[in-house]
């Protein structure tokens, strides 16, 4: 007999095309047991049920599973292995490099690589692909305001130079946010847009079964130029990255060869 929680899924993946198969069972569960307390709902089934008849909730149930925290230079030491070695190698060969921020949230980490851009090349006109499940991150990180919290590891001089006090809170500046497009993009379900030489995808895979996460990094491998760097998350070392074909350049930046 078909669970409960097989049910919802595949009740939602037909509603909303929605693949929830690829996301940890435990964490899910745990996640949406107060979002389903909160509307009365005891069971997966009764959940599915009252999604189908009050459509209004779906954004709370997507946020609810796909959480979306985010904030500048996360993991700052990161960034400045970023900044200061794999950047200038890639500008060396490819003065535009294609970049691209999967699962970028509210628009922190590539508004950050924008910034740092901008830094090593003042004048940088290129573009940063920035894409996300969730359009609602989507819609915040285009109008790009962020309260103070978020800014906290922004090297010295950073808010100053590129953000502009708006009440409690800062706006990024045109000049950074022109280097970046936004655009809705399921990592699990859409062909990739192109080919990359940097591709970031940090903090996202936490969420996927080891089988999503393997098919997503062979996915991420094919989708960059040879040379090109993958960028992940401070938790999300890819134990079988020669397998796959790549380098390590260092824990948390993998590069494909040559
Ligand atoms: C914790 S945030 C990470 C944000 C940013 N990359 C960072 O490290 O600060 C995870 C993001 O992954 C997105 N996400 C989850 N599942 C996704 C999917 N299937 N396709 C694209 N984005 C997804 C979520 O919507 C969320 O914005």
């Amino acid at each position: 007999m078909i669970s409960d929680y097989d049910y919802f899924k595949a009740k939602i993946h037909k509603l909303t095309g929605f693949d929830l198969d690829s996301y940890k069972e435990q964490q899910i569960r745990r996640r949406l047991s107060t979002l389903m307390q909160s509307v009365g709902v005891n069971s997966f089934a009764e959940y599915y049920h009252f999604l189908e008849k009050n459509p209004q909730h779906l954004d709370a149930f997507f946020q609810r599973v796909t959480i979306n925290v985010s904030e500048f230079f996360r993991n700052p030491e990161r960034f400045q292995e970023l900044s200061k070695i794999h950047l200038p190698a890639l500008l060396k060969r490819n003065p535009q490099p294609r970049i691209w921020s999967a699962g970028t949230s509210t628009g922190e980490e590539a508004y950050t690589v924008a910034m740092i851009l901008l830094e090593l090349v003042p004048r940088y006109q290129g573009k940063i692909l920035a894409t996300d499940i969730d359009r609602e991150a989507l819609d915040f990180a285009a109008a790009g305001l962020y309260p103070p919290g978020r800014l906290r590891n922004l090297p010295p001089g950073y808010l100053e130079k590129y953000f502009l006090p708006e009440g409690d809170n800062y706006r990024i500046k045109d000049r950074v946010k022109a280097l970046v497009t936004f655009r809705h993009h399921d990592l699990l379900q859409d062909p990739f847009p192109g080919t990359f030489d940097l591709i970031l995808c940090r903090n996202v895979v936490i969420y996927f079964t080891e089988k999503a996460k393997e098919r997503l990094y062979k996915r991420f491998y094919e989708a960059l130029n040879p040379g090109g760097i993958l960028f992940t998350g401070a938790t999300e070392q890819i134990f079988n990255s020669r397998e796959l074909g790549f380098t390590d350049l260092s824990p948390f930046f993998y590069q494909r060869r040559e």
